[in-house]
């Protein structure tokens, strides 16, 4: 029989091509095992048992294929009988692209199944290989950076059950159902941030990331590149390779403006346009960029006022102000404060109680840095006393120390003539900045934390009195 005669017999084509496909398999491959109808290993080339660093491939047998191959899906071929073409398989070394067939008798019933693990086709693969081990390194990158930008706060963090509180509550879980603005008022301290981050974690976006951007804590002049981001080569310098803005990193989630009060007219159009129109444009870049966020905005000054000033534009505040929660202020809830003390207690894990005149006290105070300052105060009283019972005396010392705005024996203020009141004012608030500041070793957020502020707030005092930040 002529060769070409010998391929026109179909059935004897394929035993053939069955016989050269099964050799050729078995001779590139790194590494071949064979598991019964119970996916134990019945049997494994050397190579392949040293692999999984057995000494010989005699020690493989008669064990379930996973507790030597870690991962191995033959178990899986032999319970469904459908074979796994191509998959990738993890070892100790690099991983292997690998095939795994069933085995099935006369009748075909399946008595086991046989992997290959083709090493050598996987140079060939590279090119393909790289993309998959880059796009696992993206892959596990944006997963732990989507983690630290989780909220960390649910509601369950807002403590208060007066009627102010659960009133706050209640809107804010309405909130989080619906997909339009929030805007959330109130004073320092009140738990602005804390709630923004319980609404989005209550919302549908919520496996989605959490970005919060600050108006008051960044420079003017830098804060529209980091909400739009650069275009790459639009900027000489450390903006040359083009940067991510937070309006992208927060697409598919909530974008959290804080202290929206203090952003700048000129941000305050774009953003206007963002919220129209859903689209942006990176700095220097001719690209649209389709914008999927929900915006959730807070401020601690009074908009109504700002726009009054013309600092702040009516149409962006009629889009934020599409569901307005009003975050009342320590002082106006006070009912909330046993709660909340032990609440604080409990997570500063203070063994501590506070005693009735203590709380009685508590009660009398006016909260200017609101639940941050209720904090602080707590902290700095369980510090300073062995007494695991806190009275008044401890409490009253622990305010004294945190509030120089009303120092026990308070020194004489300068009066200059001719001063207006606001001019004295700045220059009291300029030294007790200084003052402060210097007392933390220049560290800001401590400062802020000793004056009952937020860090934003003590930013934004500073930036307007033209005080430096020292480094
Ligand atoms: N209802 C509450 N229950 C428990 N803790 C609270 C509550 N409200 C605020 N806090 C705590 O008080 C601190 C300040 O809250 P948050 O940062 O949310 O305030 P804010 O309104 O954003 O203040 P600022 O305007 O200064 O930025 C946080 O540590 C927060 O966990
Ligand atoms: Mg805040």
């Amino acid at each position: 029989m002529p060769h070409n005669e010998s391929l026109k017999d179909y059935q004897r084509v394929r035993l053939l091509a069955i016989r050269s496909l099964f050799e050729i398999i078995e001779q590139s491959s790194e590494g071949t095992v064979i598991v019964d109808r119970d996916a134990n290993i019945v049997w494994m080339n050397e190579r392949y048992a040293r692999r999984f660093g057995l000494e010989s491939a005699a020690q493989a047998l008669g064990r379930a294929c996973e507790s030597v191959i870690p991962g191995s899906l033959l178990r899986e071929v032999v319970r469904s009988g459908r074979p796994i073409l191509l998959d990738m398989q993890d070892t100790p070394k690099e991983p292997l692209v690998v095939m795994r067939l069933p085995i099935h008798d006369d009748a075909g019933a399946v008595i086991g199944a046989i992997g290959f693990a083709l090493f050598d086709e996987l140079r060939s693969l590279s090119p393909m290989l790289k993309r998959y081990m880059s796009m696992q390194e993206e892959l596990a990158s944006t997963r732990s950076l989507l983690r630290a930008r989780q909220a960390k706060y649910t509601f369950a963090h807002f403590i208060g059950t007066s009627a102010a509180s659960l009133e706050v509550k209640r809107r804010a879980r309405r909130g989080a159902s619906a997909d339009s603005p929030v805007l959330l008022l109130g004073e320092t301290g009140t738990g602005k941030e804390l709630l923004a981050q319980a609404i989005h974690g209550a919302s549908p976006r919520a496996h989605k990331a959490f970005v919060s951007i600050n108006s008051a804590a960044i420079p003017e002049n830098l804060l529209e590149a980091e909400f739009f981001g650069t275009a790459p080569g639009a900027f000489t310098g450390a903006d040359r390779k083009g940067r991510t803005g937070k309006l992208q990193i927060a697409q598919g989630g909530t974008l959290f403006l804080d202290e929206i009060g203090d952003m700048p007219l000129p941000l305050q159009s774009k953003l206007l346009r963002v919220l129209q129109e859903k689209e942006f444009e990176p700095l220097g870049s001719n690209e649209v960029i389709h914008s999927d966020v929900r915006v959730i905005a807070a401020t601690s000054t009074d908009l109504q006022a700002a726009i009054g000033r013309g600092e702040f534009r009516a149409d962006l505040y009629y889009r934020l102000n599409v569901l307005p929660i009003q975050v009342p202020p320590l002082r106006e809830r006070l009912d909330d404060l046993p709660a909340l003390s032990e609440a604080i207690l409990e997570e500063l894990r203070s063994q501590h109680e506070l005693d009735r005149d203590a709380l009685a006290l508590l009660g009398r105070h006016a909260w200017p840095g609101n639940i941050r300052e209720l904090r602080n105060v707590l902290e700095r009283a369980a510090l300073l006393s062995d007494d695991l019972l806190l009275g008044a005396p401890a409490i009253a010392a622990a305010i004294g120390t945190l509030s120089p705005l009303q120092p026990s024996p308070a020194p004489a203020t300068t009066v200059l003539e001719g001063e207006t009141f606001s001019a004295a004012r700045q220059r009291f608030e300029r030294q007790l900045i200084e003052a402060t500041l210097a007392q933390c070793g220049g560290k800001v957020s401590e400062a802020a934390q000793r004056l009952g502020l937020g860090r934003s707030t003590l930013y934004k005092k500073m930036l307007a009195l033209g005080i430096a930040e020292s480094h």
